[in-house]
């Protein structure tokens, strides 16, 4: 917060405090029990008594606390406080006693193999509790993803299913690099590649437009979708043949991502999540996927 505001919260909380502290000793009466405001209506008077001592003292010992609270506290505008304290510490405390509480627990997974952690239902418990903290607000509670989110419980794995492969994606992330093609190709050429592409995936398509296309696709996307198109782990480039799309199937969708490319990225997690974390996600999310 900057200095003016910060002066302004100090002033507005202090001004306030003493300003219920006047009234409350300016307006006090001590004596004069008996007498009436003189407000009568159908015979029945007010008294004007006294506040009771209790409640007066209880009222002036709230405001010292509120003042001692303030100073101990951050409370008054950039004003830390003399103990500290601060939310984010306390959270980075919890954390690490949450760590030193349950750090054993992920950590007796780590000794298991990624392939045999599957079998263990504890581990796959937490494997899922895991999940879905970190990684379900981009790949959905079960995984199977949305647009640009790939689902992790079908086969395709477009940068590899190996133990080591996923290990890589969740450590380091995943940046993938389609280029667009709309400098490159015209809109006939999109339109003969695209018919070539929904030709690979299995459908019916325009067979002159498609063997035009096969040839553009030998020269500009084999090199990393293969010549096969069954695609190249090493880039993140997908298999083409199978009906499985991260950006959808249709024909103007595969125009689409043609004309302006696709960069999707997978963030890595190992600043958020340690070894033995990570070690229970991946045999977690391989688990997910058809064996
Ligand atoms: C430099 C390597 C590279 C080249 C060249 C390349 N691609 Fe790609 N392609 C990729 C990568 C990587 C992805 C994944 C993009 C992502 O995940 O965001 C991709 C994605 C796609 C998709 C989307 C698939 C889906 O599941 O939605 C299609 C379709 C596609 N490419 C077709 C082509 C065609 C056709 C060409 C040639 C004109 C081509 N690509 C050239 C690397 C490449
Ligand atoms: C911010 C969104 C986001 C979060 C959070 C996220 N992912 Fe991803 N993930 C992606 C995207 C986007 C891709 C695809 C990247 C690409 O286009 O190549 C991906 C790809 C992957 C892949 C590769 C899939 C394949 O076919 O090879 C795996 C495995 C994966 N994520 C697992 C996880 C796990 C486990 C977590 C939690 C620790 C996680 N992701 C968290 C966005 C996310």
């Amino acid at each position: 917060m900057s200095n003016a505001f910060s002066l302004f919260v100090i002033i507005a909380t202090l001004g306030s405090l003493l300003v219920f502290t006047l009234l409350l000793v300016l307006n006090r009466k001590v004596s004069n029990p008996g007498q009436t405001t003189g407000h009568e209506y159908d015979g029945i008077e007010e008294y004007d008594n006294p506040l009771p001592a209790w409640w007066f003292w209880g009222f002036l010992l709230s405001i010292v606390f509120a003042l001692g609270y303030l100073i101990y506290y951050p409370g008054l505008g950039n004003f830390e406080g003399l103990s500290g304290w601060t939310s984010a510490k306390q959270l980075a405390q919890q954390q690490a006693e949450a760590d030193e509480r349950f750090g054993p627990v992920f950590a007796q997974y780590r000794a298991i193999p990624v392939e045999e952690l599957a079998d263990v239902p504890a581990a796959m418990r937490m494997g899922q509790r895991l999940f879905a903290s970190s990684c379900a607000p981009c790949h959905g509670s079960a995984g199977s993803g949305t647009f640009g989110f790939p689902n992790l419980t079908d086969h395709e794995w477009q940068w590899g299913q190996s133990v080591d492969q996923v290990q890589a994606t969740l450590l380091n992330g995943r940046m993938a690099t389609m280029p667009a093609w709309s400098t490159v190709l015209d809109a006939y050429g999109i339109r003969d590649v695209t018919e070539y592409v929904v030709q690979l995936s299995g459908r019916e398509a325009d067979a002159g437009q498609a063997a035009t296309g096969q040839t553009q696709f030998n020269q500009f996307c084999a090199a990393c979708h293969g010549m096969d198109g069954k695609g190249q782990p090493l880039l993140g480039a997908p298999d083409l043949t199978n009906d499985i799309w991260l950006y959808g199937g249709s024909r103007e969708q595969i125009t689409d991502v043609l004309r302006k490319g696709r960069n999707g990225r997978m963030p890595g997690f190992a600043d958020r999540l340690d070894e033995d974390r990570i070690h229970i996600l991946n045999a977690y999310v391989r688990s997910l996927a058809p064996q």
